[in-house]
């Protein structure tokens, strides 16, 4: 009898179900304004595209949908679509971001969206920029350098601690996010004389490793150029993977600039007591 009476009911909440699910979609589905720049390193300008947007969707997903149906030649650089690549970066709204993790339903869509190339970078076309000055500059700093092995068989000691303070630097994905909203780079095109805030955090990664004996602080001061960096936070704002730039890398860089050039008494106690 129980058997019985709950047939219909499982039916008729399975239907509502069905029509709910159907109605809630219908809601999502709708139509939004992308302003996309189109053009070369010769230049270019904004063009307008209006395309079916749905709840979920990713900046990304429009893109890829206005290149399918509208703009077959429009050029995006993308690889993963889950945040872990760092190809898809652009500015949406004027702020750097991931494409394929920047969604549609925190975007204003009642307003065009605007999506355009790092400005940082040259162009190269459309949504594509040259970021190759990133690996010349990798290629400048100065490599690992690791202390003999600690025992015979090779291996080494370290602090837990010691290791988790360089961890989070580990977790960058090289999406070059906070070279584009760094002031030093994208309106001082100081790209000669300062590495910005991702190869500060890849030196700081290598002078803070337990093991590593290399020196790197002359050129953190002089070529690197360190001093450019007025802490004004907006690399960490940016940073897709949370790394806290500024507080954990590039202030501790700077100290160790003051201790080794201005200050002789913490010069001599970190030559006494090794790299800290
Ligand atoms: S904190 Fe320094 S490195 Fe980061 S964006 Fe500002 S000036 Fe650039
Ligand atoms: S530090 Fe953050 S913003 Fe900069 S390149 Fe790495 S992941 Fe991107
Ligand atoms: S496609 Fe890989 S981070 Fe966006």
């Amino acid at each position: 009898m129980a058997v019985e009476a709950l047939k219909p009911d499982f039916a008729d909440t399975g239907e509502q179900l069905e029509k709910q699910s159907a109605s809630h979609k219908q809601e999502q589905v709708g139509r939004a304004t992308f302003r996309v720049w189109r053009g070369d390193s010769t230049g270019g300008k904004l063009v307008d595209y209006t395309t079916q947007v749905t709840e979920g969707m990713v900046v990304l997903d429009a893109i890829h949908q206005i290149q399918a149906d509208q703009a077959n030649d429009l050029a995006v650089r993308w690889n993963c679509k889950a945040g872990k690549c760092g190809s898809c970066s652009a500015e949406v709204n004027g702020n750097p971001r991931l494409m394929c993790m920047t969604r549609l339903n925190d975007l204003n869509l009642e307003e065009p969206v605007t999506v355009e190339p790092m400005r940082a970078f040259p162009a190269v076309r459309d949504l594509v920029t040259d970021v190759s000055w990133n690996f010349t500059v990798k290629k400048r700093i100065k490599r690992f350098k690791p202390r003999p092995p600690d025992a015979p068989d090779g291996t080494w000691r370290m602090a837990q601690a010691d290791i988790g303070r360089v961890q989070e630097f580990r977790k960058c994905i090289e999406c070059y996010l906070c070279q584009d909203v760094c002031h030093v780079l994208r309106d001082h095109h100081k790209h000669d004389s300062f590495i910005g805030p991702r190869f500060l955090v890849y030196v700081a990664a290598l002078e803070m490793h337990p093991l590593d004996t290399e020196n790197r602080i002359a050129e953190l001061k002089e070529a690197h150029g360190v001093g450019y960096c007025n802490i004004t936070k907006c690399c960490t704002a940016v940073c897709p993977e949370n790394i806290t730039i500024t507080d954990n890398a590039i202030i501790p860089l700077k100290e160790r600039v003051v201790d080794e050039f201005f200050d002789p008494i913490a010069r001599l106690v970190r030559l006494v007591r090794g790299k800290r």
